[in-house]
């Protein structure tokens, strides 16, 4: 993890940088984001398929800051798109890396599709016949030839939180795998339309190998069966959804993990001759790069409770509150001898949701202490919301010794722009 104390006695640091000089230099609540570790989890992606020809297509909605996908974009990652706005944020930082985005999701409206035309995007998962037809006729109209994948639903089941699962049928995304083949022709039969993919995704925070490695299996059978049709299938998408260790007491070897990873979905896609393989991970990248430094406001007792009140709350980072989601919380300047004590750690919102750690045994806080809630840099603040009218955090990237305002904090008048009385 890229946050640690340098020594016992100093404060919580990112890569070195101190979080209490951070606190004080950009305010609280504060999302800061380790480039060192972002990196290494990117090349972590590429040395494990370095076997087979890949491309680590970034999901950008598990952290959309165009610094951060600056950063990925400079080293060679593609990305994972799911809106127009997220393909905009790409040719904000690099008009060029359309040629290497997906377009992925199961609502693409007629005016998304057309700027991911004319922008010239590698490939699109396609989620329905229905989509299908838009993209036919938009892509005529704009003569503009796309390539597509469809994305199976292989009905898989994968353990992890139920929001977050999406590989079985009763789920609203993909096309039945067994339905496939005829929707592959109905596309074929177009003249815009290059069926030349086939794309899968079976949800998030999954951590076991094994779910991935039976979708794989399934779509290395439909890749075979379509050529057998006569289909040049050229690419596949295996999606992201690779989990990551959120409590730190649980050992978690990320090297171990991807190489296992890698081994089940090789395993049957390997031996598939004339195959590129595009990988989605999103969480894997960025979480662990990422912390929520929050200051504590007030600490109060409620009958046999304790709440630390802190400066942050769902708004800034909700995942605890929408999937019961486990954050370590730590203290950024441990007191010396502190005693420890079970402590709900709560935000000023009202909403009894709004906490981010429930009978949490913690050493003892005092108003004006910082914490840092861990492994928060993905889905915080791409998923934060201005709810109670609290205005989002700030955001810092930390580059070697550099910390660098990659956000600045949301004012009030960003939160009245849009508005008129
Ligand atoms: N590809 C597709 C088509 C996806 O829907 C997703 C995530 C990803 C890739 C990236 O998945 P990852 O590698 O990050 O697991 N807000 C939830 C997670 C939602 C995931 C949505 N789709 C959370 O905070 O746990």
């Amino acid at each position: 993890r890229p946050f640690a104390h340098p020594d016992p006695s100093s404060p919580l640091a990112c890569d070195g940088v101190s979080l209490e000089t951070l606190a004080k230099k950009f305010g609280t609540p504060l999302y800061t984001y380790s480039a060192g570790q972002i990196l290494h989890r990117l090349r972590l992606f590429t040395s494990a398929f370095a076997s087979i020809p890949h491309l680590v297509c970034y999901s950008v909605k598990a952290n959309s800051a165009l610094a951060i996908l600056k950063l990925l974009d400079q080293h060679g990652a593609g990305f994972d798109i799911v809106s127009g706005g997220e393909l905009e944020r790409i040719l904000r930082v690099n008009k060029q890396a359309a040629e290497r985005v997906v377009f992925s999701g199961v609502g693409k409206t007629a005016a998304e599709i057309d700027l991911a035309l004319r922008s010239g995007i590698l490939i699109f998962n396609v989620e329905s016949a229905a989509e299908l037809d838009l993209l036919a006729e938009r892509a005529s109209k704009l003569r503009k030839r796309a390539r597509v994948a469809l994305r199976v639903n292989p009905d898989v089941f994968a353990e992890t939180h139920p929001y977050i699962s999406t590989g079985l049928r009763e789920h609203k995304f993909g096309i039945d795998i067994r339905q496939a083949r005829a929707v592959y022709k109905l596309a074929a039969k177009q003249k815009y339309l290059d069926p030349c993919g086939a794309s899968v995704h079976i949800g998030s925070q999954i951590r076991s190998a094994d779910p991935f490695g039976a979708a794989a299996e399934r779509v290395a059978q439909l890749i075979r069966d379509l050529r057998s049709d006569g289909l040049a299938i050229t690419s596949v998408d295996v999606g992201g959804g690779l989990g990551i260790e959120y409590h730190s007491d649980h050992s978690f070897n990320p090297e171990e993990k991807i190489h296992q990873y890698a081994t089940a979905l090789l395993k049957s896609l390997r031996p598939i001759e004339n195959l590129r393989l595009l990988l989605e991970p999103g969480r894997f990248i960025v979480a662990q790069a990422g912390a929520l430094l929050t200051r504590v406001l007030y600490v109060k007792k409620n009958g046999e409770k304790t709440f630390v009140v802190t400066d942050a709350a769902m708004n800034d980072l909700i995942r605890p509150a929408l999937y019961q989601a486990h954050h370590d919380i730590v203290p950024v300047m441990p007191r010396k001898g502190a005693r420890k004590k079970v402590v709900d750690v709560v935000g000023p919102v009202c909403e009894t949701g709004d906490f981010f750690a429930r009978d949490r045994e913690l050493p003892e806080l005092k108003p004006g202490d910082l914490v840092a809630i861990l492994d928060a840099g993905a889905y915080g603040l791409s998923l934060s919301s201005n709810y109670n009218s609290r205005p989002r955090p700030a955001e810092v990237l930390v580059e070697g010794k550099r910390a660098r305002l990659i956000r600045r904090r949301e004012t009030m008048d960003d939160l009245f722009a849009p508005e008129q009385i």
